[in-house]
């Protein structure tokens, strides 16, 4: 059966699970509503059951998604999402077959991130439903090595597999057209999404994107969570990253040290951006929220795609969905 189909979505569209308070119920509920497969972001156990439940309230009985971030993933956050009964959840950051059973054996449909061939059959291997492919252009953390529909190719002709979704570069209905022709079953997109009344980024954040005239790739904003991100930049990138856009090197090996600290970014990354300064290279993953004091946009990752130089406004996310399902013209 077509992955869609089976999902059991209207349209092709899905949005991005963004972390951290990026994305709740309150977008994910809106996207689902409106015919597209809105996904909760990782967060604290308690947290995320309060936002399954706002999701599920606005989703008018509309499947919905929860986003794990394999290598922080805890046993209490598995049993939440499994109590939530949620119909789809996306992998990101690593490989697990064990929770990919234990999601399976629940009826769940998985979908795994990656961005090249040996990693898409490392998740078929460990028994995926489907694979999102990312591009280079993605925003946020990153897999893709390629720009996304030549990764798609490449998977495709490696795998055989038609369950498959394309992340980076998704910001209309041109783009998931192209997408949908290159053999995409679906398009996943989170800058879209991030740019929307309903997404918990600061207001500022997003003012940062719709202004923004590049994009670079790093590893400043790497504390906790040592792996490659996209962002706009800001007075820490300009300050950090002016010779190298990875920043500095004694950084960077900082991060890497930290890779062990599996737990750290989402019961503290929050709390780590109160202290952070543009002018003090320490910097863990957390992203500016709703309710954060407005001159955090220059001490924190403002993650975001290539897509966010053509993005002009913030919209609903109805509209979003409308807009790449090419309902609107
Ligand atoms: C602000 C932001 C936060 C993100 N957080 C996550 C995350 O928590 N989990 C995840 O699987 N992907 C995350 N991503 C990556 C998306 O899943 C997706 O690959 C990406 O958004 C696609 O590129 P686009 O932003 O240009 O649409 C994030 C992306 C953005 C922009």
């Amino acid at each position: 059966m077509d992955l869609v189909d089976r999902i059991g979505i209207e349209y092709p569209v899905v949005q991005a699970g963004m972390s951290g308070g990026l994305a709740t119920g309150a977008l994910a509920g809106a996207v689902s509503a409106a015919g597209g497969l809105g996904t909760v972001g990782l967060l604290d156990p308690r947290q995320l059951r309060v936002e399954f439940d706002a999701a599920r309230e606005r989703a008018n009985g509309r499947p919905i998604a929860a986003n794990l971030l394999v290598p922080f993933t805890t046993r209490t956050q598995l049993d939440t999402i499994l109590a939530a009964k949620v119909n789809v959840a996306t992998l990101h950051g690593s490989f697990d077959a064990g929770l990919v059973a234990r999601l399976r054996e629940a009826g769940v449909c998985v979908l795994v991130t990656v961005g090249t061939v040996d990693g898409a059959r490392r998740a078929l291997n460990s028994g995926a439903d489907g694979l999102v492919v990312q591009g280079i252009e993605a925003g946020g953390h990153l897999l893709g090595v390629e720009p996304a529909l030549t990764t798609l190719e490449k998977v495709r002709d490696a795998t055989g597999s038609r369950a498959l979704l394309v992340a980076g570069g998704i910001a209309d209905a041109a783009d998931t057209r192209r997408a949908l022709d290159a053999g995409a079953a679906a398009v996943v997109a989170g800058t879209r999404f991030l740019l929307t009344h309903e997404s918990r980024a600061h207001d500022a954040y997003k003012q940062r994107l719709l202004d923004a005239d590049r994009t670079l790739e790093t590893m400043l904003f790497g504390i906790g969570w040592p792996m490659r991100h996209r962002v706009v930049p800001n007075a820490a990138t300009d300050r950090w990253c002016r010779n190298d856009p990875r920043g500095p090197a004694a950084v960077v090996r900082l991060a890497s040290w930290t890779r062990g600290l599996h737990r750290l970014p989402l019961r503290t990354a929050n709390v780590l951006t109160a202290i952070q300064h543009p002018l003090i290279p320490f910097y863990g993953p957390g992203a500016p929220l709703t309710g954060m004091p407005e001159r955090r946009v220059d001490s924190t990752a403002l993650y975001a795609g290539e897509t966010a130089l053509r993005i002009h406004s913030v919209v609903p996310a109805a509209q979003a969905v409308a807009d790449l399902a090419g309902l609107t013209t």
